[in-house]
């Protein structure tokens, strides 16, 4: 701690032990509300009922919960989040219990159980972002969106979450906007995006620093030369 308080003195504003806290209960229990509860309305649309019954074809007869997920990634496509009328509908297509469905939403962060907004902003709070300031990042998301972490902004534009390790460390800081990464993140960036988002636009996604993807910024230092042909190193008798 003391070691990276010295190297990187200006982008942990918090105790590398500490984690942030995380709505929990959000993701894993679900309370009754007017817009949440077994009555509240949903239907698949005729396009994406079409779809479900083509993911199921591709499983074994029998093993139709194999489609568990992606229908429920059709429902958040459908609906902008799952609500839990819409996993009963999932178990009762896929002939399986609920609880199977309540297993899978309620195990996986990117099945969202409520409203995020009509841009859900996550912005990655493990140890590499975190290292390359996260928490600044996480800050200006909050004052670009007018949103605190949890919650929504008052037009229902944007809900801000924090979340784990999003699988793109070398591009860190990283946030996601829905399905798209936005890597190399610095504070000018998050304001540009999230204003672009306000104008009604989708910007570019991927590094924001100039990078085509994860190579260093100075440039190649391997790997410069053309790769080999293929039959390379093979011996002789064994190329045709
Ligand atoms: Fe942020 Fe891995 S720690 S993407």
């Amino acid at each position: 701690m003391i070691f990276i308080r010295k190297y990187v003195p200006n982008v942990l504003l918090r105790s590398i032990s500490t984690t942030a806290r995380l709505p929990a209960e959000d993701v894993f229990v679900h309370r009754d509300t007017t817009d949440n509860n077994a009555n509240t309305p949903f239907e698949f649309t005729e396009p994406n009922m079409a779809r479900i019954a083509a993911l199921v074809q591709n499983y074994p007869v029998g093993a139709q919960r194999s489609a568990l997920g992606p229908a429920l990634d059709i429902v958040q496509r459908q609906m902008g989040w799952i609500p839990i009328s819409a996993m009963h509908k999932v178990a009762e297509i896929l002939s399986i219990p609920r609880v199977r469905v309540y297993e899978w939403a309620t195990f996986y962060t990117m099945n969202k159980r409520r409203f995020r907004g009509k841009f859900n902003v996550k912005v990655c709070i493990t140890t590499p972002c975190m290292i390359r300031g996260s928490d600044i990042i996480l800050r200006a998301v909050e004052e670009a969106t007018c949103c605190s972490v949890g919650q929504l902004s008052s037009d229902g534009m944007f809900g801000v979450d924090t979340v784990e390790c999003q699988g793109a460390c070398v591009n860190a800081p990283v946030f996601v906007v829905d399905d798209d990464y936005y890597e190399d993140v610095n504070v000018c960036d998050v304001y540009n995006i999230i204003q672009t988002l306000k104008c009604g636009k989708i910007p570019p996604c991927g590094p924001q620093n100039g990078r085509y993807a994860s190579e260093p910024i100075c440039g190649l230092t391997s790997l410069c030369e053309c790769p080999p042909p293929p039959g390379f190193g093979v011996q002789p008798g064994l190329v045709k």
